[in-house]
């Protein structure tokens, strides 16, 4: 599976292409194509456009043959935050490159692939349009089967590609959009155990980042800030620490971040690390609380026996977050999984990979599947106050 060293070495190797800002990854030689399921992914959900493709054996195991990711941050740096319209046009703009780029570096040619799978949601409707249409037309073309994928679910099987874990176990879903712990059952079974009430945690993350004037995407921006930082210098909440119910809440928090900032001002470096430490800290007591809030309740009410944590989604590449729920699952006796950095942040492996689960199952998709902008991995989960399109 993916090293940092591998990674690394092809991000240079990327940064030499014209096209863009590109995270490109390798990982495995190509396909001996002896019983493996082969499937193509595709991701537009959001501002990263990518495409990958990924080998599922008979018994279940997986292998990342190609993984090519373009992010949009310089597309969107002007406006602070993705442009919807921005983002579908520059999908559009790339999405065919960057697809024959993760045939070509797998080594697999069109017609030895199994299905052609996208994420149809949820994220912005532009860009999943965009992925969904291309998906179809290449699967119309090769005459193979078209998989309309949840992006979430991707996320929450990421681990069965990079650490071969079957479900069930319970998780952590940490993304700019959305932020949950889920018990995952099986695959398109998932139970709801808590979400946030306001910010997701990466939006959490990126407001704070820009409020202090630091670039986007935030996460990683506010991480390096608070490595030199004293996060003991400002008082800060940490947002429903010790409440009964298992949700999260981030808005409060980032304002009195806005509001240590004002007092503080004019902000030195010294003062903006101390910030980002600060606000960084009080996230990961908040989380942890939260998530161990969580786990009691799974395992009074889930009737099934949970012995795997993960964490998943973009903010699961915080080095502080890794460590605090690695030593949170080793508390509750629960072996810890988290993919490496590369597969955290959206990307076309987790696409490819769910698309191999699906196919596997028979759940394949008509050509006139609709994509979904909204789509809840557990439709039934009772509503929460203020969660609205995060639940
Ligand atoms: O999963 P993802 O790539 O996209 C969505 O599905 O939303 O998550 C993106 C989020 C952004 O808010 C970004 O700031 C955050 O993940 N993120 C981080 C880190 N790297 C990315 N947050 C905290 N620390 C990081 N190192
Ligand atoms: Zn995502």
């Amino acid at each position: 599976m993916p090293t940092e060293t591998g990674e690394r070495k092809s991000v240079r190797r990327a940064a030499r292409t014209e096209i863009g800002n590109w995270r490109n990854c390798t990982l495995a030689p190509a396909a001996s194509d002896k019983g493996e399921t082969l499937v193509l992914g595709i991701e537009t959900s959001c501002d990263e456009t990518a495409a990958a493709v990924v080998a599922r054996s008979t018994c279940g195991t997986g292998r990342l043959l190609s993984s090519i990711v373009r992010a949009q941050w310089e597309d969107h740096r002007a406006f602070g935050g993705v442009v919807p319209e921005i983002a579908a046009r520059a999908h559009a703009e790339c999405l065919d490159e960057i697809i024959r780029m993760a045939l070509r570096e797998s080594g697999v040619s069109i017609d030895r692939i199994d299905g052609v799978a996208a994420a149809a949601g949820p994220g912005l409707i532009g860009g999943l349009i965009v992925g969904v249409i291309s998906a179809k037309a290449v699967a119309l073309a090769a005459g193979k089967p078209f998989l309309a994928v949840n992006h979430l679910e991707a996320h929450a099987l990421t681990v069965g590609l990079t650490d071969g874990l079957l479900p069930p176990y319970l998780m952590l879903l940490v993304s700019g959009g959305h932020t949950q712990v889920l018990l995952v059952r099986g695959v398109g079974d998932y139970a709801r155990i808590s979400t946030t009430i306001d910010d997701a945690l990466g939006e959490a993350f990126d407001k704070t980042a820009k409020l202090l004037g630091l670039p986007q995407p935030g996460g990683p921006a506010v991480e390096r800030a608070a490595r030199a930082g004293n996060p003991a210098r400002f008082e800060l909440p940490r947002p429903m620490k010790g409440r009964a119910e298992p949700h999260f809440s981030f808005a409060g928090l980032k304002t009195a971040v806005r509001q240590r900032a004002r007092e503080a001002a004019p902000l030195s470096e010294a003062d903006i690390a101390d910030l980002c430490a600060g606000f960084q800290q009080a996230v990961l007591e908040t989380v942890i609380d939260r998530c161990s809030k969580a786990i009691s309740l799974a395992r009074e009410e889930a009737g099934v026996d949970i012995s795997h944590f993960v964490v998943a989604g973009g903010v699961a590449a915080n080095a502080a977050l890794r460590s605090g729920l690695s030593g949170l699952a080793a508390k509750e006796g629960l072996a810890f999984h988290a993919p490496p950095l590369a597969l955290c942040g959206d990307n076309a492996a987790m696409i490819a990979w769910a698309g191999t689960e699906r196919l596997s199952r028979g759940l394949v998709d008509p050509l006139d599947a609709p994509v979904r902008p909204r789509w809840p991995l557990d439709a039934d989960a009772a509503k929460v106050r203020g969660a609205g399109i995060k639940a």
